[in-house]
């Protein structure tokens, strides 16, 4: 059987931080953020929130969605840059809180491309027969490794969690194909200081994703034997509109198929996908049946993709 998706869920922190907030803040303007990137707004986690709060609160909306409990749950991967602590991991924390007594637990440090790695990884399980239901849930609580004062990256990311319930679906459904790819000689462009703040070369980063997204999207699409056409719903990381737009006009899709959490959210590295996904199942933009193309790039650099024909 393959891998497929049985329920999705999310979080994001009541706390919104307004581009109008963030001119009070640094130089900058409304007018510029939203041209430039398409944000809005974004979500700010209060102090005493953190990382793995959100991924628990996103876990336990996509149990529900997918009618598993916590004590059948194999494995959780959880993608995060910002874990609690680097040890003991965000995925032992939850899996504690959930009291999913027999899951192993790992995190994976992919950046924003941490989702996809999560469930390219909880598939090779799902497909060997190892497990039967894996959570893969993606976290960033950037706003603590924002520098307020620069305004090259402050007015980009926001707080938040996705999860989804992996686990066997009928033939035809599932995770169809996928592509992961890394190039470290890219690290330089993004990466965390010795003050712990995140650091960006802007434009190298913009130059790369352009590139990425639009081409690791039809590489999926092409392993699959399927045309560019046959897309549903593309889902891309959720970094720059214009970036997003790349990808979108790559596929030659319409506007209304592309998920555009960005505007409310910002950028939330690892969990900008599976937020993205989840509010996309809940409004019921993506039906049995269809199929669905997730892309991300992100720090390391990072990237990864997969076609999957949604349903059980
Ligand atoms: N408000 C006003 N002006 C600004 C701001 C701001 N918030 N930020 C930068 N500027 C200025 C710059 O200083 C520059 O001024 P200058 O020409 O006088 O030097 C001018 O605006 C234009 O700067 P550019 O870098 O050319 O702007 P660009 O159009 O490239 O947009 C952006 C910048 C939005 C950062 C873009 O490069 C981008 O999206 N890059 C990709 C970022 C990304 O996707 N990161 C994802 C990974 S994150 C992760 O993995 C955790």
């Amino acid at each position: 059987m393959d891998a497929g998706l049985l329920g999705t869920g999310h979080y994001v922190p009541e706390k919104v931080l307004t581009n109008k907030d963030l001119e009070n803040m640094v130089d900058t303007n409304d007018e510029w953020i939203r041209t430039r990137t398409g944000i809005e707004e974004r979500r700010i986690a209060s102090d005493d929130v953190d990382s793995s709060d959100m991924a628990f609160f996103a876990a336990q909306n996509a149990l529900e969605q997918a009618d598993v409990k916590a004590e059948d749950i194999d494995l959780i991967l959880v993608a995060t840059v910002t874990p609690d602590t680097p040890f003991p991991s965000v995925s032992c924390m939850i899996q504690d809180r959930l009291g999913a007594k027999k899951a192993a637990a790992m995190d994976i440090s992919a950046a924003c491309s941490g989702f996809m790695y999560g469930l390219i990884t909880a598939k090779q399980f799902i497909d060997t027969n190892a497990y039967k239901h894996i959570l893969v849930v993606g976290v960033e609580k950037l706003s603590k490794i924002t520098d307020w004062s620069d305004r090259n990256t402050c007015v980009l990311f926001g707080d938040g969690a996705g999860a989804a319930v992996v686990g066997p679906v009928s033939d035809g459904k599932g995770i169809l194909s996928f592509e992961l790819g890394a190039d470290g000689a890219g690290g330089k462009e993004l990466y965390q200081d010795k003050d712990d703040h995140l650091q960006m070369n802007g434009r190298e980063v913009f130059k790369f994703a352009v590139r990425q997204m639009p081409e690791s999207s039809v590489n999926v699409i092409e392993k699959l034997g399927c045309n560019k056409e046959d897309v549903d719903y593309l889902i891309p990381h959720q970094a720059n509109i214009r970036i997003m737009e790349a990808a979108r006009e790559r596929l030659g899709i319409s506007q209304e198929k592309m998920a555009t959490s960005i505007k409310k959210y910002g950028n939330n590295s690892s969990a900008s996908i599976p937020i993205a996904l989840s509010e996309a199942v809940r409004d019921g933009k993506i039906k049995d049946n269809d199929l669905v193309v997730m892309v991300g790039f992100g720090g390391g650099l990072t990237w990864g993709a997969v076609a999957l024909r949604w349903g059980k």
